[in-house]
């Protein structure tokens, strides 16, 4: 009888962080008992999908025998439309977690080197470790990407340049001048990844509005934006880079030709027609956000101020025992891993009634 041996996977894969997502519903409801979870860990839309989004789930069940489209291109149209590119512009993936993994597979050889802040999302450090590339850190300056430090890290071996504006999970923007003022300063050949999951929620007045023209113009960038965050559709899992044509011929060579389902594309396109639901998405967002961090003040705890849907916050010296009653009251944040981010969480900004239970909650921990 063969005696069968398990074949190694590559030895630094052990050198990988595991990414750690927010606790799942389900495990709170299995663990705990508690049916009504309130998960404040993922930055999910609390008004939910577009109602749009929602009648084209339902119409589109009836095809689920039939493949998606594997270039993505009504998606791909309408977008390019929306941002005044062309098609070959974009590419669809995967949540734009996908669109990450791409560039890195797509981009980064072992030997180049990459460049990440930290705390980012964390994302960019796998992908690149993913690809055997190990990422050059540059940790943050008062919670703010240090950006002098990443100029300083980019040398004649870097390829890629990653960074999430907003921040994740700090939730801070980087200013315009000074973001303009490093991505001219960077060397051409440089590939600047732009993670915008956050966009939607930027005020008007403070977005980079440079994005798009400075890809029309040819520069090396990829932007990333998403449909899980404003658009209320995480579980569908659909994102999408914006970048050169070549790099998007780049990025579609390594992609999986079906990596985005039919219903998702489908959901996607209706949402996206539905500019009111990301519109009042952005205004309760912006409103719960005010109430909550004047209820954070109250009750003596720290947060960073944020363009985002979520409020990073120092949970000091009682950090554990928090997320442990919240855990036991049904409701999950998500509470910081990384040594040098501990005992910060990250609190999505749910609506008023969950405001309401959480501060409740937290009142009843605190004491
Ligand atoms: C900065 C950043 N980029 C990307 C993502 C992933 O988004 P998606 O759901 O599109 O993969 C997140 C999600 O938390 C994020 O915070």
């Amino acid at each position: 009888m063969k005696e069968w041996r398990p074949t190694a996977p590559r030895e630094d894969l052990e050198r990988i962080w595991p990414y750690i997502p927010g606790r799942h519903r389900s495990e709170i409801i299995r663990d705990h008992g508690i049916a009504d979870v309130l998960k404040l860990a993922s930055n999910e839309n609390p008004l939910g999908p577009s109602p749009r989004a929602i009648a084209a789930l339902a119409d589109l069940a009836a095809i689920a025998h039939h493949y998606p489209d594997s270039q993505a291109r009504e998606l791909r149209e309408a977008l390019a439309g929306r941002h005044g590119l062309t098609p070959e512009q974009i590419v669809i993936g995967n949540g734009s977690v996908e669109c990450i993994d791409l560039v890195a597979r797509a981009f980064l050889r072992p030997g180049d080197e990459a460049v990440v802040g930290s705390p980012s999302f964390p994302r960019f450090q796998i992908a690149c470790q993913v690809v055997g590339v190990r990422p050059t850190v540059v940790p943050h300056r008062e919670w703010r990407f240090d950006l002098e430090g990443l100029r300083e890290a980019v040398n004649e071996r870097t390829r890629v340049l990653f960074l999430d504006d907003p921040c994740n999970p700090t939730g801070t923007l980087i200013p315009r001048d000074d973001l303009a003022a490093l991505l001219d300063d960077l060397p051409p050949e440089v590939l600047v990844v732009l993670d915008r999951a956050y966009y939607e929620f930027v005020p008007e007045g403070e977005r980079f509005e440079e994005d798009l023209d400075r890809i029309r113009s040819g520069a090396n960038l990829v932007v990333l934006r998403t449909f899980s965050k404003a658009y209320g559709l995480a579980g569908l899992r659909v994102g999408y880079a914006m970048t050169r044509p070549e790099h998007g011929r780049a990025l579609n060579r390594v992609r999986e030709a079906f990596n985005t389902s039919s219903i998702a594309q489908g959901a996607a396109l209706a949402a996206l027609d539905d500019d009111a639901h990301v519109a009042e998405t952005v205004a309760v967002t912006a409103s719960e956000r005010a109430w909550l961090g004047g209820q954070l003040d109250r009750l003596g705890l720290e947060f960073i101020p944020s363009r985002t849907n979520f409020l990073f916050t120092d949970l000091g010296a009682r950090a554990a025992a928090i997320d442990r009653g919240l855990i036991e009251r049904g409701i999950v944040i998500r509470p910081m891993s990384a040594p040098c981010i501990q005992p910060w969480a990250r609190i999505s900004i749910p609506a008023r009634t969950g405001g309401k239970r959480f501060v409740r909650a937290l009142e009843e921990i605190l004491g």
